[in-house]
């Protein structure tokens, strides 16, 4: 329950007091790296994680509490790391296991936190594992999820990342699942000895000294008995099996078995964060109810999914109203249990600034969208370059995309169905991943000081005006807007958690919302729209952030956000 903390009065500064808060992470800001992408110290083109220790000074002023890795482990880089081979290991291309025991001291010298990432819904096909279970007389064969079948795949799902989920294995004469690439076998976790490889290897993390794990589609791990068919849509070619695969019978089985060998007996203060698509609020509540000793918070993807048509490379516009409904529905439902996490961006959207505001309005929609986030009741996700302002990238073929996912989509849609390839790439500018992952803009020098080599994916030729060496320092910045709401959750308790109020739901432009706790209340007005509008809410008080310097009267102007602290009838 969400009951773990008192207000028992107001310091001196006039913030109420908070007698004492349980879960730390309630507090804290997050930040996520892709360290491919992030600062390559040796020029090879790719980031490593002696350029992560580079750039911790710059996080810590930020002022961020922990850091989330991308997968740095010892991979084929078939899925960019998500597809791992040795989970006790590094790859050769980021480091070594020594350089990241010197990135978590420097990281808990400057009072920050490192949690991984977890990815063991699959492991990669070059995995010990997965060669091992290849032969059909091996102790690891039921590890995986292998099948024969004389008429072609077991079933008819599709895999995420197109074509059939099976795929076929002379060596072993059968068929091996695999949600994602064929490259990417699923883990079969009704094997009691897979589960508990598996704790043993978060223990030997933990052991380590990182603060906890961001859980890769952790919501996959349980698939319905039998593997039934699923529905084909039309103009598919393969089944949406997601229905017996996601939110399986023994999910929360295996989330509290893994809560009671990994987490229980330690003492630290952990994170714990599911990666979960398609749950609802009803789920993610069983999940993140503290009471049920499973994990701290999920990521949902339904605000993530409003500006999907039936799949996401079929795009449409984003209406407002649905957003901030959907982001509403899920601060009431989790409000009595459960926990927020708040995201715009990771490696796998495209960027924000791009997709739901206005790269016009630049500055002003950048910081609007941040503000929003960031005065939701929950725990915000920061990804690399969002707090600079960072856009998508004007992709200029299919050969300039690196990611597996696009590829693949692309040869399918081209090739399989026919369909026009122009219009398959407009569909991919909008929505592929690799927007999120074109190197991070450091200066306005050669390849955005990225790198000293040729970057494995282009850098954004807007980094001559958008990187963090403009920034920094600059009161005015992207950077310094985030700066001072990472500030604000730290010490405010409205915003840690006040509860939360939508007003206006359906006003097309306008994103209004309070948050109140007490007589204490924030008020969080939001256009939008290019147009100036007239400010429907009594908006007066002292001014908590802003992204224009002077309010003007009783008007919003193009992208102006205005947070508001006032009094109220205390409830
Ligand atoms: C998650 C990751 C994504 C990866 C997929 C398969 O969605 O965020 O990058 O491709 O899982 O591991």
């Amino acid at each position: 329950m969400d009951n773990e903390f008192q207000m028992i009065g107001r310091c001196e500064s006039g913030w109420p007091t908070v007698a004492s808060v349980s879960h730390w992470w309630k507090n804290a800001v997050v930040y996520q790296i892709y360290p491919r992408s992030f600062a390559d110290s040796d020029g090879d083109g790719l980031g490593d994680i002696e350029g992560i220790i580079s750039k911790l000074d710059y996080l810590a002023d930020l002022g961020v509490d922990v850091l989330w890795l991308s997968p740095i482990y010892k991979s084929p880089q078939d899925d960019n790391g998500y597809d791992i081979s040795d989970y006790q290991s590094i790859d050769p291309m980021f480091g070594s296991l020594e350089q990241l025991d010197r990135l978590i001291a420097e990281v808990h010298h400057r009072g920050m936190k490192l949690i991984m990432d977890l990815v063991v819904n699959h492991t990669s096909d070059e995995h010990p594992w997965f060669q091992e279970s290849r032969d059909p007389d091996s102790a690891k064969r039921d590890w995986y999820w292998w099948r024969t079948s004389d008429d072609g795949p077991p079933n008819n799902w599709g895999s995420i990342f197109s074509g059939s989920a099976w795929q076929f294995d002379e060596q072993s004469q059968a068929y091996y699942l695999h949600l994602f690439t064929r490259k990417q076998p699923d883990l079969n976790w009704e094997n009691p000895e897979v589960r508990g490889a598996v704790y043993a290897m978060m223990n030997w993390w933990l052991d380590r000294g990182v603060d906890g794990f961001r859980m890769d589609v952790i919501n996959l791990i349980s698939k319905a008995p039998g593997l039934p068919d699923g529905e084909v849509a039309p103009g598919e070619l393969h089944a949406d099996g997601s229905p017996y695969y996601a939110n399986g019978p023994r999910l929360h089985e295996y989330l509290q078995e893994m809560n009671r060998e990994v987490f229980a007996h330690r003492d630290a203060d952990m994170l714990t964060v599911g990666e979960t698509p398609g749950v609802s609020v009803e789920q993610a509540k069983l999940i993140t109810d503290l009471d049920r000793l499973e994990l701290d918070m999920v990521f949902q993807f339904e605000h993530m999914e409003l500006d999907h048509g039936t799949t996401k490379w079929d795009h449409r516009r984003l209406e407002l109203p649905e957003l901030k409904q959907n982001l509403a529905k899920w601060q009431d439902g989790l409000a009595q249990a459960g926990w927020n996490s708040l995201y715009w961006n990771n490696h796998d959207q495209p960027r924000v600034v791009s997709r739901f505001g206005d790269t016009a309005y630049w500055y002003e929609s950048a910081t609007l969208l941040a503000a929003v986030l960031h005065l939701h009741k929950g725990t915000p996700y920061i990804y690399q370059g969002e707090e600079l302002g960072m856009t998508n990238y004007a992709f200029a073929g299919i050969d300039q995309y690196r990611d597996v996912e696009a590829i693949n989509y692309f040869r399918e849609a081209v090739e399989g169905k026919g369909e026009d390839p122009a219009t398959v790439l407009a569909a991919m500018q909008e929505v592929a991943r690799d927007n999120a992952r074109t190197p991070m803009q450091w200066t306005d020098g050669p390849q955005a000081g990225f790198t000293t080599g040729e970057p494995w994916l282009p850098v954004n030729p807007n980094h001559t005006r958008i990187n963090a060496a403009a920034q920094v320092g600059d009161p005015h910045s992207v950077f310094s807007f985030y700066r001072r709401l990472i500030e604000l959750r730290h010490k405010d308790p409205v915003v840690q958690h006040g509860s939360f109020e939508l007003l206006l739901a359906d006003d097309p432009v306008l994103w209004v919302f309070t948050r109140t706790l007490g007589s204490e209340q924030l008020l969080v007005v939001a256009n939008l729209g290019n147009e100036v509008v007239d400010l429907p809410v009594d908006a007066h008080g002292e001014t908590v952030i802003a992204n224009y310097d002077e309010p003007v009267g009783d008007r919003l102007r193009a992208w102006e956000v205005r947070v508001v602290r006032r009094s109220v009838n205390g409830d």
